[in-house]
């Protein structure tokens, strides 16, 4: 069955946004091998028409360029999109813990009050937009209290400048500390059909306290996408040129996965990306669900998966096919 495009809240903040989310990371080009800037732009602007206006970037993302990019799709509508941005990982100041390195620049992980003032602006200037409908910390920052971190995010969303707040990389113990102090609206966790562990610690506990969940790297990087073949090389600094994911074998199981659902993605006409987002949009405690996508075609395919709804018959047959295809994964 397929229907409307599913929207749902971002946690208690009001804030409402499509389930399926367009991620930006690729489009900032740092460890996927480059970006174009025309074909980025026309992905933000295909997923917008067909219904996803939940647009997830970060500074990180190649040192502002995914943003940039985002605040140029946006240009003269940015009030139909919901942007999710992430603070916490900085490079104008050395403070915190050192994380890597992007382009000769040392990134460090840190969430001083000082520093969240001084990103938002500069991530704003870059959204071309007065306002962040989402801002994330990116990674925790073992160096800053929770409390301070939050009180400085507390304090942009009496300011108007911040609509909902949100954690990414988190353990349960962080997330417990987040929960303490209040507000915390959403997470972003890695979540896949081959990424679960979440199911285990975080998700009791968002489920817990109205908070909701934004998967991340829904695809497994694109494994899951069905199109990944035995040749397929990457090149450039793409985190998947040598990344075990990726192996033969795995891309091999994909392949057997992708064949063994193959009937439920035909029986709602649908690609196996598609089905595999409708799947993930359905995983208990799990709100968003993010794909990354850097052409039109692919920001069209993903968009679509948000207007298909699996019943109990398909996801016992998907879930059949996960234990039987896609298990001792090289990772
Ligand atoms: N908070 C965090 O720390 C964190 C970490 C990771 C990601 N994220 C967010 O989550 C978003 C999504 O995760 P992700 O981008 O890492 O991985 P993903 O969504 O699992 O995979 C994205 C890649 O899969 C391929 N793909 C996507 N849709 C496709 C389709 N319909 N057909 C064929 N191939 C398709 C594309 O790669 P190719 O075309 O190059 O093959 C695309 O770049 C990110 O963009 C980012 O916004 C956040």
């Amino acid at each position: 069955m397929s229907g409307q495009q599913l929207l749902r809240e971002i946690g208690k903040s009001g804030v409402a946004a499509s389930a399926v989310g367009l991620g930006t990371w690729a489009i900032g080009g740092w460890m996927w091998g480059g970006t174009d800037e025309a074909e980025s732009i026309a992905a933000i602007q295909a997923s917008l028409d067909a219904g996803v206006t939940l647009i997830d970037t970060a500074p990180a993302y190649g040192l502002g360029r995914s943003e940039e990019i985002v605040g140029k799709a946006l240009k003269g509508r940015r009030d139909t999109a919901v942007i999710a941005t992430k603070c916490g990982l900085v490079w104008h100041t050395n403070k915190g813990k050192h994380f890597f390195d992007q382009n000769g620049n040392p990134v460090h992980r840190y969430l001083g009050r000082d520093a969240i003032f001084h990103e938002i602006e500069e991530s704003l200037r870059r959204l071309r937009s007065d306002y962040i409908d989402l801002y994330i910390t990116h990674w925790q920052d073992p160096t800053t209290a929770i409390d301070e971190t939050m009180r400085a995010l507390e304090e942009l969303k009496a300011s108007g400048k911040v609509r909902a707040i949100g954690a990414s990389n988190v353990n349960a113990a962080e997330l417990e500390a987040y929960i303490a102090v209040g507000g915390l609206d959403a997470i972003q966790e890695r979540f896949s059909m081959i990424d679960r562990e979440i199911e285990a610690d975080l998700l009791p506990l968002t489920q817990a306290n109205g908070i909701s969940t934004l998967s991340y790297s829904s695809l497994a990087l694109g494994l899951l996408s069905g199109v990944i073949g035995p040749d397929r090389i990457f090149s450039g600094d793409d985190q998947r040129r040598d990344n075990p994911r990726f192996s033969v074998a795995n891309r091999e199981k994909a392949a057997a996965f992708a064949t063994t659902i193959r009937p439920v993605a035909d029986k709602h006409a649908a690609s196996l990306a598609q089905t595999v987002i409708a799947w993930t949009l359905a995983q208990p405690g799990i709100t968003f669900a993010l794909c990354g996508a850097r052409n039109p075609s692919q920001a069209l395919d993903n968009a679509r998966a948000g207007t298909i709804r699996l019943d109990a018959e398909d996801h016992s047959a998907i879930d059949a096919a996960i234990a039987a295809k896609l298990t001792a994964m090289d990772r």
